[in-house]
């Protein structure tokens, strides 16, 4: 069982993570495009594992005797001027997931759903991890910005990221 709230909750959130697969696609596409096919590959690994954030609250509200509502996937942006600027938006909207998983935290909490709230901190963690990733990206990309030999040796490094698809995902 599971509140009516803490569902309608979960849906969003299983729209915000498919939502963060477009996004990341969206960026992943810019890179191809300025031929940063390192920095594409990092991104579509990116997209991967937010699909399996996605399917993770799926699975897991079905799991619970949930209804799993589907909504609308907004379009993401496509007008990127700079790395620098997709670096930062990365980290821009990381952040805004960390807020909207804490406020499902918060209702689980409020309601004593000790299971959702045991669920969610897979979650909880795993943003300190994706906040720290984009952040890692934004500092190391600062270091070598103007130097082409250095963009490109870090293009190199972000080529060799490959999914890794989390436990949880079968669920
Ligand atoms: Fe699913 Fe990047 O948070």
């Amino acid at each position: 069982m599971i509140s009516d709230k803490l569902q309608e909750k979960l849906n969003e959130q299983v729209q915000k993570e498919f939502f963060s697969a477009y996004l990341y696609l969206s960026i992943e596409a810019y890179f191809a495009s300025v031929n940063l096919n390192g920095f594409a590959n990092w991104f579509h690994v990116q997209a991967q594992e937010e699909r399996d954030h996605a399917m993770m609250i799926f699975n897991y509200i079905n799991r619970v005797g949930g209804r799993v509502i589907l909504r609308q996937i907004d379009a993401p942006r496509t007008d990127f001027k700079s790395v620098e600027e997709a670096l930062k938006l990365t980290l821009e909207h990381e952040q805004f997931v960390t807020k909207s998983i804490y406020s499902i935290v918060d209702v689980a909490l409020e309601e004593r759903d000790h299971k959702t709230n045991s669920f969610l901190q897979w979650f909880v963690n795993e943003q300190v991890e994706e906040e720290g990733n984009a952040d890692n990206n934004i500092k190391r990309y600062e270091l070598v910005k103007g130097d082409g030999r250095g963009i490109l040796m870090l293009d190199a490094e972000l080529a060799q990221r490959v999914y890794a698809p989390p436990a949880l995902t079968q669920a």
